[in-house]
């Protein structure tokens, strides 16, 4: 198992390459289920979760192919990816595949809508609390779809095709959000859904649905009208740049001092989480690549924040935000709304010396005046690249442990942080 061993006291500087976004390219290949023509996505990043998304797309009969390799060892291109689902061979996604990626159950909606038949198991327990998938469900089933659960599976119908209709989510989700419009592009007539999560990922994918010959109003916006099509063409798409990788960086270059130019960020994308930044005394400012982020000496002052949906702050740099401010010259408050029990980086940000105290989904930060390198374990995508930014900080070295989290949804980390002056190594163990 892989071990990633920082020593940490060194300034960040240089140039970082964004990534595609996990969390667009995903829902991007599962949309290629939704037509028989070819899907080119490019600038895919190199994951494990990706690479674990192929593998069940090819089940279902999806012929994949990979190329445009990068041009050097050095250079970041992402990957060009061509999806052709010609015939679907296998409307199943079996647990052994969902159990290990939640966003896999998005396959849901799309094999529904062009198969008329689903089964695709749930998506079981996971790190940062129970996450339900039950947005997803009565959204398809308002497109008719009939669902039903058996030993640990949704079994969905509908033979005669699904139906537009208008659906007003409960509560702001992702998942459901990409299920339901992935679903309504093959519906009959107009789908409204009201409350659609705003993330910039979802109006990636709808923008690809748009180039896939669909019509569709209001993206970017809370409500989404779409009108289904007889059959959804092939395109041509770019992965938007990953805004959770940016926003990480710009808290380790805060984390550590430096000057880094983030090549490719979007400032729009991050707006509520680079506000926070500012308040903790980091410039950020938009250069013609990108954005560029820089800390001098100075103290890290401490701020406060509560994640909300986009434009909020994201949960996905909660942890990262909590890892800054242990260093804080005093005490930063951080809610987190979106999940339960998504504070597994607390124990362990402790095992370097913060000092962090929870109460229900709030923690309660108080600065120190350094952090000491200790053995830590990583639990979670997010949490375990938190220990990353507080090993960059502390004293002396941190090794962190089963960082098969972290390669889940970072492409190349080590390298990209070395290049700009960390002491970062991996060593792997039989
Ligand atoms: C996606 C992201 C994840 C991010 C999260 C919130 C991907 C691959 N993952 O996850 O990185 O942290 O959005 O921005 O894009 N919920 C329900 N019922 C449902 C579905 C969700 O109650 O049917 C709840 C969840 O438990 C959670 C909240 O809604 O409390 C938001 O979850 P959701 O936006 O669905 O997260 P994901 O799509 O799983």
């Amino acid at each position: 198992m892989d071990r990633i061993k920082i020593v940490g006291g060194h300034k960040l500087n240089g140039l970082i390459p964004i990534s595609g976004a996990k969390n667009a390219a995903l829902p991007l290949m599962i949309a290629s289920l939704l037509t028989d023509d070819r899907l080119t996505l490019k600038n895919v990043p190199n994951l494990a979760d990706v690479n674990l998304l192929s593998r069940i797309l090819r089940n279902h009969g999806v012929d994949l192919a990979v190329d445009g390799k990068r041009a050097t060892p050095s250079a970041y291109i992402g990957e060009t990816f061509h999806l052709t689902a010609r015939d679907i061979v296998d409307t199943t996604a079996p647990y052994e595949m969902v159990s290990r990626m939640r966003a896999s159950f998005w396959v849901l909606g799309p094999l529904i809508a062009r198969m008329g038949r689903a089964r695709v198991s749930l998506p079981g327990g996971c790190a940062i609390g129970t996450r339900p998938v039950d947005l997803h469900l009565e959204g398809l089933k308002a497109l008719g779809a009939e669902i039903e659960i058996d030993a640990g599976y949704v079994i969905a119908k509908a033979p005669n095709g699904l139906v537009g209709n208008r659906i007003t989510f409960p509560k702001v989700s992702v998942g459901a959000t990409h299920n339901v419009l992935m679903a309504a592009t093959l519906a009959k007539g107009e789908t409204l859904i009201e409350n659609a999560a705003r993330e910039p990922e979802v109006g990636d994918v709808a923008e690809c649905l748009v180039k896939m010959g669909v019509e569709i109003e209001g993206i970017g916006t809370s409500t989404l009208k779409i009108q289904g099509a007889d059959r959804l063409e092939g395109a041509v798409h770019s992965v938007v740049p990953d805004r959770i990788e940016t926003g990480t960086f710009a808290f380790a270059v805060a984390a550590t001092g430096g000057d880094v130019i983030l090549e490719g960020a979007r400032r729009e994308h991050l707006q509520a989480a680079l506000d926070a930044l500012g308040r903790t005394g980091t410039k950020v400012e938009s250069v013609a690549n990108g954005l560029r982020v820089s800390r001098n000496g100075a103290a890290i002052s401490p701020v406060s924040v509560e994640t909300q949906p986009f434009p909020g702050f994201p949960t996905d740099l909660q942890a990262q935000m909590m890892a800054l401010v242990t260093r804080a010259s005093g005490t930063s408050v951080i809610r987190e709304t979106i999940f339960e029990n998504r504070f597994m980086h607390v124990q362990e940000l402790a095992r370097l010396g913060a000092d962090i105290h929870l109460h229900g989904d709030t923690a309660t930060v108080n600065g120190v005046k350094k952090l000491r390198g200790a053995p830590v374990m990583a639990t979670d995508l997010r949490a375990s690249v938190s220990l990353v930014i507080a090993a960059l900080m502390a004293e002396g070295e941190t090794v962190i442990n089963r960082v098969y989290h972290l390669d889940r949804g970072f492409e190349r980390l080590e390298e990209k942080l070395t290049r700009c002056g960390a002491e970062v190594s991996r060593t792997s163990e039989a």
